[in-house]
């Protein structure tokens, strides 16, 4: 459809930026991408800036004369028009090229063609449909290959849409042929907040979901090296005694947990009394968090399954510890077998990702460790990440760096726009403000999964929500009730 002619302007065109006057029916937006013929060939632009302009208001003394009069005494409306600023991406063959010359003043400029912005940002029909471009009736159908050529982070502030697209991704995984290659897909969800995959009959059936309380690292096949790891307060000597302890009841071939331990050092001869107490304190207090047992749940095996998604759902756990605890054992486990190729290819999904990797941590933080080490190391196991956070400036720079496709979300906190426009390569001052003023459900797609910076409006889910928030009337009115039965029970307990 052809919206407008270019025209000469400033110094243009050149082989940066063309500006076009637009017809006067032509639904123009800033965004929109447009086509126009060169000599070399067609030449694919973005309009980068919309500009209103009208002779008869040029003037100020002209206005100042005829002050309100002037819309009566002149057609003034006939002469309002749009100028588009349009900034060339480059000349559209088989790849993109860089523009060598200008287009000529007077050519008609259209809107690119669907077929042109397939090829410009390189779709792939067997692609993950995540939604539609902006502007465009376009679905943007992502190449699993390029989008996962190493990882991915999805980061925006609360509320902008991160967890909804995080779903949709999934779904597209899920969706997977054996023919288009499937691909086993972890979630950490520290909100509870992918449980609806479990309880929705499109995806019960590929969703393993695994509540908290459920989780155990099993000690029988438990590497020694874990124990340094998990108690990292222990002298030398205690650790080396208790590693003995281990090892005895690993040769003996029985399964142990933590009371086994416990009661071997107890019947051990050759540990002193108060390296004893040491360890039983330790102990003691690693059995009160109610994370070991005697075998890994879930298996680290049963994790990772073509084509389905595991769920580990943290919600209810409130200590940190526990939960970095989790994450820290599972994804290195994962990633371990993945590098011995045991298990098949997978992609992590880690909501929160900086509280599992922090950039700076005051605490011990066990989790960072791995997911920095899956960060530089992984892709070359195809074991990949998408690490999602609503505070980038707090997340590891080092995993940050190594995504190399980022989806932004809205953003408007200036620390955090200065982080990012700091780690990723393909943002400049105008997609960083661009950033600022998306809105929820849409995002900027940067970095290898793109030729260009996409904008791109994130689909509907299909997954069906399960109401996980209760209202605060409801949460309030539920709580007084609760409260009244229980007053209502002891009194009845008391008279009878
Ligand atoms: N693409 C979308 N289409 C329709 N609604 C959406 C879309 N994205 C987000 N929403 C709406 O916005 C709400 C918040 O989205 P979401 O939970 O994904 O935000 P978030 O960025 O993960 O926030 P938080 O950082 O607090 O976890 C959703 O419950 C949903 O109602
Ligand atoms: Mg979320």
């Amino acid at each position: 459809m052809e919206i407008g002619t270019v025209v000469c302007k400033d110094e243009t065109p050149n082989t940066n930026n063309f500006y076009f006057v637009a017809t006067k029916e032509s639904k123009v937006k800033k965004g929109l991408f447009v086509q126009t013929k060169t000599r070399e060939g067609l030449l694919i632009g973005r309009i980068e800036e919309i500009i209103k302009t009208n002779r008869y208001f040029m003037q100020p003394e002209t206005i100042s004369n005829y002050e309100t009069s002037i819309n009566l005494h002149f057609p003034t409306d006939k002469w309002e028009f749009l100028l588009c600023k349009v900034y060339c991406l480059g000349i559209l063959n088989e790849t993109v090229k860089r523009a060598n010359y200008p287009v000529s003043p007077g050519e008609t400029v259209k809107i690119a063609e669907n077929e042109n912005l397939e090829k410009l940002f390189k779709f792939d029909k067997n692609g993950l449909n995540i939604g539609k471009l902006i502007g465009h009736n376009l679905e943007v159908k992502l190449n699993l290959n390029r989008l996962f050529q190493k990882h991915l982070a999805i980061l925006a502030l609360s509320g902008a849409g991160k967890s909804y697209a995080v779903c949709v991704l999934i779904e597209e995984l899920i969706k997977r042929t054996d023919a288009q290659g499937k691909v086993g897909i972890l979630v950490i969800d520290p909100h509870g907040e992918y449980s609806s995959f479990a309880y929705d009959e499109n995806f019960s059936n590929k969703t393993n979901l695994i509540k908290g309380k459920d989780i155990r690292i099993g000690l029988t096949n438990l590497s020694t090296y874990y124990y340094t790891w998990f108690l990292p307060n222990l002298s030398f000597a205690q650790e080396r005694d208790l590693i003995k302890i281990v090892e005895e009841l690993k040769k003996s071939g029985d399964v142990f947990g933590i009371r086994e331990v416990m009661q071997k050092i107890e019947e051990s001869e050759n540990i002193k009394q108060a390296t004893k107490d040491v360890l039983f304190s330790t102990l003691h207090s690693l059995n009160s968090m109610r994370l070991f047992g005697y075998y890994d749940t879930p298996s680290i095996d049963s994790l990772i399954v073509p084509g389905q998604v595991s769920i580990l759902d943290i919600s209810e756990i409130t200590n940190e510890k526990k939960k970095q605890m989790i994450v820290a054992y599972f994804l290195r486990e994962l990633f371990n077998k993945r590098i011995k190729r045991k298990i098949p290819p997978f992609i992590a999904f880690i909501e929160e990702a900086h509280n599992f990797a922090p950039e700076r941590s005051y605490k011990e933080s066990f989790s960072k460790e791995i997911i920095e080490k899956i960060a530089r190391e992984g892709r070359k196991f195809n074991g990949l990440l998408c690490l999602v956070s609503q505070r980038p400036v707090h997340l590891s720079t080092t995993s940050l760096s190594q995504c190399n496709t980022h989806m932004y979300m809205r953003i408007t906190n200036p620390y955090d726009l200065k982080h990012i426009g700091e780690s990723s390569e393909g943002l400049t001052n105008e997609l960083l403000k661009s950033i600022t003023t998306l809105e929820v459900g849409e995002c900027v797609l940067v970095g290898e999964a793109s030729s260009f910076p996409l904008f791109a409006r994130i689909r509907e889910k299909v997954v069906k929500d399960i109401e996980t928030r209760k209202s605060l009337e409801d949460e309030c009115i539920d709580y007084f009730e609760k409260k009244k039965n229980n007053r209502k029970n002891v009194r009845d307990l008391m008279e009878s």
